[in-house]
């Protein structure tokens, strides 16, 4: 296969990128899963590195690990309930154990433990309930040999390089169609060159033409991959977020409770990536025996409950923010803005300055229902509301705001009842 350089790779997947990413760019929401011996030790995912585990001490988890036959399906039936549309599994973390039946890393859930292979069950589940597929895959190994020299052993760092490409041959060979490859630590190489992504990435992506890739490998690629904040980029981009701040991995579900994400924070997160264009991989870190974790089950069917509602606030395309009241969000998207009401006004009425577009229609997203509104120079006023909070599964209500042409808001800077019938003219978009 003829290797493209650097910039002709690079010219040549944008070319295909509004294609290859169409169905992404709608989806918005994926679900995160680390999966691996981690879990069965139940610390952090880092937990070999951090707690300075000798290599046969922490191999022995390999045995020990057992998840119960069908747990990939779970993690589906949440995802999917969640209102994902997506899923990434960590094929083979930082620790070097591979979930599938790898002939170039013996060190696997074949050989070891539960003696099957879970990727495949994974694979399956997802393409059960109708679920993108995504691989990650770490290019830091704490078990393999080679992995640390590769900074300044050359022989090792091609050996390493095959290694990770021959993991990542299986992977998008056997599998049937994979929609995303998803890497993560490129350490100890700091450079697209020491790691050869130019054309290991060439030669993967033949393998599965359609595949998106991140931007985790020293390459810019199709997206960028904001970790533990959502931070909106110019490109497109995906935050990943872990359940309670701590780990990725699985934590003792009792205690992790308090520090876990509820409905209403996954939702704010759901703003944050509509007004920002960009999608949410929130993570979960099943069991041992491979369960979901019990904290995340209530808080995920519950944003899926609400997203059966509201979910055309959130999916598909587009990207905008506009001030509203410091009760509530707005998200823009063409003439519409969809107002997300953490605090609902509990007098009857709300309302919202700084609009000079004429507002056509107010509704109630999640049913239809019109709103009575009144709307003067630089004010909507919407009336008649009810005392309730109307949204009974997470309190937050969504309202729809049909307008003329996109709005445009104009706020004034100071007390606006001074400025009389001038025009005021601070713009904040
Ligand atoms: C970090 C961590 C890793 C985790 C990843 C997810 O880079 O090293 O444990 O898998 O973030 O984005």
């Amino acid at each position: 296969m003829k290797i493209l350089s650097k910039p002709d790779y690079e010219s040549l997947i944008a070319s295909t990128r509004d294609a290859r990413m169409d169905w992404w760019r709608d989806a918005r929401f994926g679900m995160f899963i680390h999966f691996g011996l981690y879990s069965q030790y139940g610390h952090h995912e880092w937990a070999m590195t951090q707690e300075n585990f000798p290599i046969e001490e922490y191999e022995k988890l390999a045995n020990e690990f057992n998840p119960k036959p069908g747990a990939p399906r779970e993690w589906a039936a949440l995802a999917k309930a969640a209102g994902m549309k997506y899923m990434v599994l960590t094929s083979r973390h930082h620790e070097g154990f591979s979930l599938w039946d790898s002939k170039a890393n013996p060190y696997n859930s074949v050989n070891y433990g539960p003696r099957r292979d879970i990727v495949r069950e994974f694979v399956d589940a997802c393409r059960e309930y109708d679920l993108r597929i995504g691989f990650y895959t770490s290019l830091m190994d704490w078990h393999h040999p080679d992995a640390w020299k590769c900074a300044y052993d050359n022989e090792a760092r091609r050996r390493f390089l095959d290694y990770i490409e021959a993991l990542n041959t299986e992977l998008l060979t056997n599998y049937g169609k994979i929609d995303i490859l998803w890497y993560d630590v490129s350490l100890p190489m700091d450079h697209w060159e020491g790691w050869d992504s130019v054309a290991r990435n060439q030669r993967l992506r033949a393998l599965q033409p359609d595949i998106i890739i991140n931007n985790r490998s020293r390459l810019d690629e199709d997206f960028g991959t904001p970790e533990e904040g959502i931070h909106a980029e110019s490109r497109d981009w995906e935050a990943c977020m872990t359940f309670n701040g701590l780990s990725w991995g699985y934590l003792d579900s009792e205690q992790v409770v308090p520090y876990s994400y509820n409905v209403q924070r996954i939702i704010r997160m759901l703003n944050s990536v509509a007004g920002g264009g960009g999608n949410l991989l929130l993570n979960i870190g099943p069991a041992p025996d491979g369960s979901v974790p019990k904290e995340a089950i209530k808080p995920l069917t519950d944003t899926g409950r609400w997203l059966a509602e509201n979910g055309e606030a959130l999916y598909g395309k587009g990207r905008g923010t506009i001030g509203t009241n410091g009760l509530c969000s707005g998200t823009v998207r063409g003439n519409i803005v969809y107002v997300w009401n953490w605090i609902w006004p509990k007098n009857g009425s709300m309302s919202l300055g700084g609009y000079r577009t004429k507002l056509k229609k107010a509704s109630y997203l999640a049913t239809g229902e019109t709103i009575d509104f009144e709307q003067t120079t630089g004010r909507i006023i919407l009336k008649n509301l009810p005392a309730e909070v109307p949204d009974k599964t997470a309190g937050i209500t969504m309202l729809k705001l049909e307008f003329d042409e996109p709005p445009k808001q104009i706020f004034a800077t100071y007390f606006p009842q001074l400025h009389g019938g001038r025009e005021i003219d601070t713009v904040r978009d």
